[in-house]
């Protein structure tokens, strides 16, 4: 992969990176010369992702974080910020799915979705701002959305609700922010080959009496450029939203999607 440096001297905290588009976001974030700091929920990092650490034993750590929990995002910002010093960005990528039809949906789901996709991502979002702000580090936020979060769907109806929620999130802390010089913008991929999908699958064969796989093949046909998205092909916008390049763009949410969206 060619680096053109556009993270170098930057401190990066990316979330639910374990695995998926967060741990290919950190490998193309350390590839373009960034401190990371990454967070999952496991107490010990993934496989791919200590493998990742033993190519970056210098400029990449593991913090295992609960993002429901303030003290355990508070300890995460603390022990990055005592290995790399300041967060310049924020990547706020943990999130967790789960779909039933609309009458069957119960508050337990309910409960877990919004912990996890909002209020996880909003207070965590909250003390790296607060850190920002107090230290004058003109930093940029990168939020996880979805096109979920664009239209609801029969099936999805709390998780679309999440996303719906991170892109106005985005844009409230984007102009409370901007005057601070600091940048919050969000991703809304389409739809991506990870573990999530696997489990997104599963779902949609129960409820829609399909074979396992099918809906997957389904979706990526679906896509007006005919296949689902890479990890690796959400990186370039995470990239761009964090760098220089992208320093007169705040409270957008980007697509990401193969053309599923056109806003
Ligand atoms: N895969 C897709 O098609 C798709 C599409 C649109 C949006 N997204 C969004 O992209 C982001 C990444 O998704 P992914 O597909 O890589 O999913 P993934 O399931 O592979 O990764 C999500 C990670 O979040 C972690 N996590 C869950 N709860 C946590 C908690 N309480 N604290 C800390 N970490 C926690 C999980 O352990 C996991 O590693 C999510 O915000 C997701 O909603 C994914």
């Amino acid at each position: 992969m060619t680096s053109l440096a556009r993270l170098q001297d930057k401190h990066a905290i990316l979330t639910g990176a374990g695995g998926g588009i967060g741990l290919a976001v950190a490998a193309a974030y350390l590839n373009e010369g960034a401190r990371c700091t990454v967070a999952d929920i496991s107490a010990a990092p993934s496989a791919e992702l200590a493998a990742l650490m033993a190519r970056y034993p210098q400029t990449l750590i593991y913090v295992a974080t609960d993002i429901t929990k303030s003290s355990s995002v508070e300890q995460l910002i603390a022990r990055a910020s005592q290995t790399f010093g300041p967060v310049h960005v924020l990547f706020n990528n943990a999130a967790v799915f789960d779909m039933a039809p609309l009458l069957e949906s119960d508050e337990a789901m309910y409960d877990r979705l919004f912990d996890v996709n909002v209020k996880g991502m909003f207070f965590t979002m909250q003390k790296v701002l607060a850190q920002m702000a107090g230290l004058g580090t003109r930093g940029a936020v990168i939020n996880m959305a979805s096109q979920a979060g664009r239209r609801g769907e029969a099936l999805v109806s709390h998780y679309c609700a999440t996303k719906a929620a991170v892109i106005s999130y985005t844009q409230s802390a984007a102009l409370a922010m901007a005057p601070a010089g600091i940048r919050v913008n969000a991703i809304a991929p389409g739809v991506v080959d990870t573990p999530m999908w696997g489990h997104v699958d599963a779902l949609f064969a129960r409820y829609e009496g399909l074979q396992a796989g099918e809906k997957k093949i389904a979706v990526g046909h679906a896509v007006p450029l005919g296949r689902m998205g890479h990890p690796d092909e959400i990186a370039g916008a995470a990239i761009f939203l964090a760098s220089a390049e992208s320093a007169y763009i705040t409270a957008q949410t980007l697509n990401v999607d193969g053309g599923n969206v056109m806003s």
